[in-house]
């Protein structure tokens, strides 16, 4: 009749339901991703239940920063998926810095730390930001490590977490403690259910999603546990523009320039804005400027939709008994004030 005209263009929702429930996965393809393991490990830094208590009272604690306005937590809020939703993270002094702050969730399983890979481990990458002027701006490590030697709630607690050293408080041994606290920030979602065999752990609709996901080439570089990956070119079929030179600034080598760290896809519905340059505030134009500039195609409305829904399927549960702020040791007389 004469209504059909008035119809949307779209296809309507049983339209979609009916195609989603068509939808056959081959289980072989899902060997690119991982489920999540409880918690990462690395036999560097064995993990023990003194030191995950120590890196989570330091991962929360602002006397870590020049005007003891910061934490690392003020950047990678843990009860917000471990971002601060804003483009530019404020460092010290409200100093924007030049790049998006990634999650720290599942960030154990990364093969390199930062956008540009800089950092091996996450305990290298925790003596960054403390020492960073921009973000928590301390002059120093040894003034770091001062600092917490003034505050004898940590002198005992460094003495109990690393025993047997005589001079357990060093700017090293706060790396591991916050490095172990970090491997324990893991976010199962269904996907790991439905990786673990659970046929039912997904709905129709999301295994649309992972089939367009999957049918398009996206795993080529966001697998494993993390759906992340290596360091790629970002634009490396249509340019990106963006005057960020990622790991070129690093190396200086030619073939390094615009090269990325994959990030996770985890949470990623939670964790906008996107890209090393947070430019992006939807996921949805996320997905389609992937899809041109990784990939060389343009996706549909229906194929773009299908992809946002399984994403959000990677949303997972926060671990409940680390994200609130742990009582922190109180101060001595000798521990520096606020430096504004
Ligand atoms: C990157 C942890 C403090 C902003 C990262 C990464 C981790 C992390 C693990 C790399 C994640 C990845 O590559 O996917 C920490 C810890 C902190 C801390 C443990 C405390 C010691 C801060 C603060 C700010 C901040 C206070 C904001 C002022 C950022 C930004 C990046 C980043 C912008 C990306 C930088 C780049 O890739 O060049 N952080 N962070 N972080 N963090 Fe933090
Ligand atoms: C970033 C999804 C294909 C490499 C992202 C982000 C999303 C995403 C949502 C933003 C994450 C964030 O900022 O937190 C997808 C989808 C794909 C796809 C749905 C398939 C259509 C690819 C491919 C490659 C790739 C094939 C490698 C050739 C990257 C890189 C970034 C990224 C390097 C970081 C961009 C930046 O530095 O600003 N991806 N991706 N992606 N993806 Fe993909």
């Amino acid at each position: 009749g004469a209504s059909a005209f008035a119809q949307p263009a779209q296809p309507t929702v049983e339209a979609l339901t009916s195609a989603a429930q068509n939808v056959i996965i081959n289980r072989a393809q899902l060997t690119a991703f991982k489920a999540l393991p409880g918690r990462f490990e690395d036999a560097k830094n064995p993990i023990t239940a003194e030191k995950v208590e120590l890196g989570r009272m330091l991962y929360f604690d602002t006397r870590l920063s020049k005007n003891q306005q910061l934490s690392c937590n003020s950047c990678h809020d843990l009860n917000r998926f471990g971002v601060d939703g804003k483009s530019f993270s404020t460092g010290h002094k409200g100093q924007l810095g030049g790049r998006n702050s990634p999650t720290v969730y599942n960030s154990g399983a990364h093969l390199t730390q930062f956008w540009d890979g800089r950092a091996a481990t996450l305990e290298d990458q925790a003596k960054g930001p403390i020492l960073n002027p921009v973000e928590m701006a301390m002059p120093s490590a040894e003034h770091v490590v001062e600092t917490l030697k003034s505050i004898p709630g940590y002198v005992t607690a460094f003495q109990k977490t690393f025993p047997g050293q005589a001079d357990p408080v060093t700017y090293d041994n706060l790396a591991k403690a916050i490095g172990a606290f970090e491997r324990q920030l893991v976010t199962p979602s269904r996907f790991d259910k439905y990786l673990a065999g659970d046929e039912q752990a997904l709905t129709h609709a999301e295994k649309a999603g992972l089939k367009t996901f999957m049918d398009q080439g996206c795993q080529q570089c966001h697998y494993g546990p993390a759906l992340g990956g290596s360091l790629v070119k970002l634009g490396v079929i249509v340019p990106y523009p963006t005057k960020d030179q990622g790991r070129y600034d690093v190396t200086k080598r030619e073939t390094d320039r615009m090269v990325f760290r994959v990030p996770t896809l985890r949470n990623v519905s939670r964790t906008a804005p996107y890209f090393h340059d947070g430019s992006i505030s939807e996921l949805q134009t996320a997905v389609k400027l992937m899809a041109q500039h990784q990939l060389g195609k343009q996706l549909s409305e229906t194929e773009t939709r299908n992809i946002v829904v399984f994403l959000d399927a990677l949303t997972g549960e926060l671990p409940a008994s680390y994200i609130a702020k742990p009582s922190l040791p109180a101060s001595g007389p000798k521990t520096p004030r606020p430096d504004p």
